[in-house]
């Protein structure tokens, strides 16, 4: 199956989830891929990052109603808005009360990004990258079950085998329950600081060891260039950013990304 849709997940709050959507979609971008980041995280960051928080706070109809009804809406006429590097499906407020009310109402609250990729017409652009949230709850699930591939950001520290060990047992209950299939493509070692302590080593090794057969494992250093360019609202691709080396490295995950495409 084509990955034309990519999960940037980790249930662990702060390991760069945000920061490696906004990089991985501007790589695509720069590799000349039409692409939406898609930010499925109720807290906003990459859309109020982006400089979108009026979407954020919108009285219109937003990510929050179509997760409800997905088959109403057309993701580029009503919801996308534009970025100078990609278009960007933004996240609202309400989304912090999308699981009860999704469950409240008696409906499968799992598959509705999906409906909602499948009805709305993400195939208008060539791939989708999709910002989860830190929780292993209904909208994670939701962010696995619409994305065919997933890139998993990690950070050097030990108690990260327990976390992947909670994110990888949750997609196989998913794969059994829903008869599909959610592959990695792609170990995200960010933020990582040089000289490697022997922890930070052993992880490495670790994650070489248990994901190398699998998928490549990349590693991404810590850049004030990163930070920075968030901050001024785009990635390390963008027009105004500095320079960086990590610019190859999210290339190469851009290009490993796009060859499932
Ligand atoms: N390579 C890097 N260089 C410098 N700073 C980085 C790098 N990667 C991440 N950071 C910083 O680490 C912090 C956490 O990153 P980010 O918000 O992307 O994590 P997250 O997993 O999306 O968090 P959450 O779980 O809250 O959604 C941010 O302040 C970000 O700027
Ligand atoms: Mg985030």
């Amino acid at each position: 199956m084509n990955d034309m849709r990519i999960g940037i997940t980790n249930q662990k709050g702060g390991v760069a989830k945000t920061t490696n959507t906004i990089n991985v979609a501007g790589a695509l971008a720069e590799l000349g891929h039409d692409v939406i980041a898609v930010d499925a995280d109720p807290q906003g960051y990459l859309t109020n990052r982006l400089g979108h928080n009026n979407a954020y706070t919108t009285n219109a109809d937003s990510l929050f109603e179509a997760l409800k009804e997905p088959r109403d809406y057309d993701i580029g006429r009503d919801l996308a808005v534009s970025h100078p590097e990609f278009d960007i499906l933004p996240a609202h407020v309400d989304m912090f009360r999308a699981e009860q009310e999704l469950i409240a109402a008696g409906w499968k609250p799992r598959e509705r990004l999906s409906l909602l990729f499948d009805h709305g017409g993400i195939d208008d652009w060539d791939i989708a990258v999709v910002d989860a949230p830190p929780s292993l709850g209904p909208i994670n699930d939701n962010v696995l079950l619409a994305c065919e591939g997933i890139l998993v950001p990690v950070e050097t520290d030990e108690m990260m085998q327990l976390a992947l060990e909670h994110l990888l047992n949750q997609i196989e209950t998913l794969e059994q329950r829903y008869d599909t299939q959610i592959k990695e493509r792609g170990i995200l070692v960010s933020d990582v600081n040089y000289p490697l302590d022997n922890e930070q080593q052993r992880m490495l090794d670790w994650f070489e060891d248990t994901f190398g057969g699998r998928c490549p494992v990349f590693e991404i250093a810590h850049r004030v260039a990163i930070a920075r360019s968030i901050k001024q609202g785009g990635s390390i691709f963008g027009e105004d950013a500095e320079d960086t080396d990590m610019t190859d490295v999210y290339l190469a995950v851009a290009e490993e990304v796009a060859s499932h495409a």
